[in-house]
């Protein structure tokens, strides 16, 4: 180990992508996935998360190849430095990356980490708080095409300088691991920190990522920003957006458009979008049943179909070791990319009617019959999007099981 560093607790060298890293010894904080606590090591590394970075070097590698130029990317918040490690050796086109993180012990592994992987001359790490770190790049001509903000917990705190950070037509990508609030179990810590109330409907999970996407959008507005998410994905315990921002006011307002409110019936599972005022009680339109709302939430597109094909066809030239869990994840996604906001939950529709549960590919098939818009998503193996509204879903759920 170079320099003052010493190591003073339990590590390993493992292998991810293309690097080589030394981390927390896994055994040492537990070795199942269920008692693992990546928070409790002195230097934070979750095994789990090779997934999202896996993910990650295809988007970014996606986006570079879109923006046809070598590119500078920064990750503040870095843990062992495995991340930007990563960036530098598997992604082509990346001319720089700066990675920081507040933690001394953290800073000086990825430092470490950095020399054992030889990308000194690309990589460059800070410790510091990664406020400070991305402030630091807020002049224009010292702005990044890329920012990732990869906290424990919520992306909050670091979205405005992340946003201030990049330059026009830059990529912003953020983890929120914060799921309990987010999906409805702590409502008011949602509202505090996204802005934005939570329901705990069967689509909580889409709606996470909504509330956050209206949050990032709330936050470059200020700035005269715009935004347009370009991939989302919720997988494991986590939510990760990739927006791309625009400058300039007009872009702004014209992404404001697209946030609203989504109003929920518990009772019969009929769903609908406002972007009006509403009063204080919401009938639902169909069984007169209380409605609840949630939002403000982005009401737009949350996947852009070419981009997530672009990160498909990125995923067809890297061996990954995840291969085949990235592959099925795309392309659930590109299915239900331009399909409608919101879906339902097989089992929830079944329980709506008290009724059993019928298999969910002929079911799809059923909805398409009738002349609906039918597709998974990958938000739930037991969801469908559909433009059918609750009352004919639960028609032709009826009707199937009278048929079989
Ligand atoms: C989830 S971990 C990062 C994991 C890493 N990106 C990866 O892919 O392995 C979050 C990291 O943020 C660091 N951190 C927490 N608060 C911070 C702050 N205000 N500024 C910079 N780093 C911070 C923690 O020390 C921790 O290493
Ligand atoms: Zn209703």
């Amino acid at each position: 180990m170079s320099g003052e560093f010493k190591i003073d607790f339990p590590v390993e060298t493992i292998t991810e992508g293309k690097v080589e890293i030394v981390v927390p010894k896994l055994e040492f904080y537990g070795v199942t996935p269920s008692d693992y606590a990546p928070s409790r090591a002195p230097v934070f590394y979750n095994p789990i998360m090779e997934f999202n970075r896996d993910l990650t070097i295809l988007a970014f590698q996606a986006y570079q190849r879109t923006v046809g130029r070598d590119i500078v990317i920064c990750e503040p918040l870095t843990g062992t430095g495995i991340r930007g490690i990563r960036f530098a050796v598997e992604i082509e086109g990346v001319k720089a990356v700066v990675s920081g993180d507040i933690n001394q012990r953290s800073a000086k592994l990825a430092e470490y980490n950095v020399g054992l992987n030889g990308v000194q001359k690309m990589v460059s790490v800070r410790q510091g708080d990664a406020n400070r770190i991305l402030s630091d790049y807020s002049a224009p001509y010292k702005r990044f095409e890329i920012v990732d903000i990869d906290p424990f917990g919520t992306p909050v705190p670091y979205l405005d300088t992340a946003i201030r950070a990049l330059r026009n037509k830059g990529l912003l990508a953020v983890t929120a691991t914060d799921m309990a609030p987010l999906c409805g179990v702590h409502p008011k810590a949602c509202i505090r920190k996204y802005g934005g109330k939570p329901i705990r409907a069967e689509y909580c999970h889409e709606l996470a990522i909504r509330l956050l996407v209206a949050c990032i959008a709330s936050v470059a507005a200020k700035h005269e920003i715009g935004i347009q998410p370009m991939f989302s994905h919720c997988s494991d315990h986590y939510i990760r957006v990739y927006v791309e921002i625009s400058y300039g006011a007009q872009k702004a307002d014209e992404s404001l458009r697209n946030v609203g409110y989504i109003l929920h019936c518990f009772g019969c599972l009929h769903r609908e979008t406002t972007q009006k005022p509403f009063g204080k009680t919401l009938q639902c339109p169909h069984c007169g049943a209380k409605m609840e709302f949630a939002g403000p939430l982005w009401l737009g597109k949350i996947f852009d179909a070419k981009f997530c094909g672009d990160i498909q066809k990125e995923n067809m030239h890297r061996p990954f070791k995840n291969h085949a869990k990235i592959t099925k994840l795309l392309s659930l996604i590109q299915e239900e990319a331009e399909a409608p906001i919101t879906y339902y939950v097989l089992d929830r529709v079944s329980q709506s009617l008290g009724l059993p549960v019928p298999p969910l590919v002929p079911f799809l098939q059923a909805l398409r019959d009738k002349g609906y818009l039918a597709t998974h998503t990958h938000f739930n193996p037991r969801g469908i999007r559909t433009n059918a509204p609750a009352k004919d879903v639960q028609a032709v759920l009826r009707k199937m099981l009278e048929s079989q």
